[in-house]
């Protein structure tokens, strides 16, 4: 009988070699310990034995399931530390290898010169006004004095939807709309926004373009707040030593209105290709509110008066970069793009 535990000792032994997986040894000790264990067959002559070798027996039978007990532990822990130092060898990390680099997105040109002018008309004290880019007739064209059939309608080839709305040709429908909501109170907005116009793309033309208008409303506002404001704005958008200049224009919701000119920044002023030798660059269009415009929205031109221009952020882009293509901006070519 101890020669049979004895042999079934070895056996123990060399199987648990051969194990590599958890799973393994756990079915092992089913087959040594278990209910068709060899030792049932033991356990079963036991039966049979007189007191003394039962007392043996039961010594050697204990002692060998303490052993198999004994060995299992020790084989488990031994595949566990394997599989823990195999894990650490798969997932060791290479700290001298090169990092994968990321490669970071940033602000369009176009949006940073919004968030530049922004800022600058918030330092003021101006409100940042919003409209939608599907206009009616009414507030893209006759709430600002350009009435059915004006001829100043010319100046903007419209992309109409239906006979009513079309796509705005300018941001000034949002000074229309916030005129129309202020109950006759001061006013004192900036209206950025992308604007359509029926043009044929080329280097200086966009049929989609993007605008700044500022409108300001309120009691003694003369043009020489605008003035102030203007160069004001100019200076911090490209240098302290900027003059800017009115010239008399035309717009049917301004009078009188005024083209505007800063030093070319470029030569200070003495002339180069850049201002094509004047000395002088055109940057936007402003002017006076019209006293039709103003009443049509709730105000007295008698008590009321308020200063608008309308700057084209492409072109404040283009001068302030030296681009000298609006395509540019609208091709999403990542060399172009990566450069601002
Ligand atoms: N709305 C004008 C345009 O797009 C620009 C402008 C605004 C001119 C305000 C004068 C005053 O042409």
């Amino acid at each position: 009988m101890t020669e049979r535990l004895l042999s079934l000792k070895d056996e123990v032994k060399t199987e648990l070699n051969k194990c590599t997986a958890i799973h393994e040894v756990n079915a092992l000790k089913a087959h040594f310990l278990g209910k068709k264990s060899p030792l049932q067959e033991l356990l079963a002559k036991m039966k049979e034995a007189d007191v003394e070798e039962k007392k043996t027996l039961g010594k050697a039978i204990n002692e060998f399931k303490q052993f198999v007990e004994a060995e299992i532990s020790l084989k488990l822990k031994e595949i566990t530390s394997l599989e823990i130092q195999k894990r650490l060898e798969s997932e060791r990390i290479d700290i001298t290898l090169p990092g994968k680099s990321f490669a970071f997105g940033h602000q369009h040109p176009l949006t940073k010169i919004i968030e530049e002018i922004e800022d600058i008309f918030i330092g003021m004290g101006y409100e940042i006004a919003e409209g939608p880019e599907i206009e009616t007739d009414h507030n893209n064209f006759e709430l600002l004095n350009l009435p059915q059939g004006h001829p100043a309608r010319e100046m903007h080839d419209s992309f109409y939807i239906d006979p009513t709305n079309l796509l705005r040709t300018h941001t000034s429908p949002v000074q229309a709309r916030v005129m129309q909501t202020s109950g006759g109170k001061p006013i004192k907005i900036i209206c950025p926004g992308k604007v359509y116009r029926r043009d044929n793309d080329d280097a200086t033309h966009s049929h989609q373009f993007m605008q700044i208008e500022g409108l300001v409303i309120d009691k003694n506002i003369t043009l020489a707040d605008l003035k102030g404001t203007l160069a004001l704005l100019m200076r911090k958008m490209f240098g302290n030593e900027l003059e800017i200049r009115f010239r008399p224009s035309f717009f049917p919701f301004t009078e009188p209105s005024v083209e505007v000119d800063v030093t070319c920044f470029k030569c200070g002023g003495e002339g180069c290709p850049l201002c094509k030798g004047t000395g002088w660059i055109e940057v936007l269009g402003a002017g006076m509110v019209h006293p039709n415009v103003l009443k049509m929205s709730g105000y007295d031109p008698e008590t009321n008066q308020g200063f608008a221009f309308g700057l084209g952020i492409e072109r404040i882009a283009m001068l302030r970069y030296g681009i000298d293509d609006i395509r540019y901006f609208y091709l999403n070519d990542p060399r172009f793009l990566k450069q601002f």
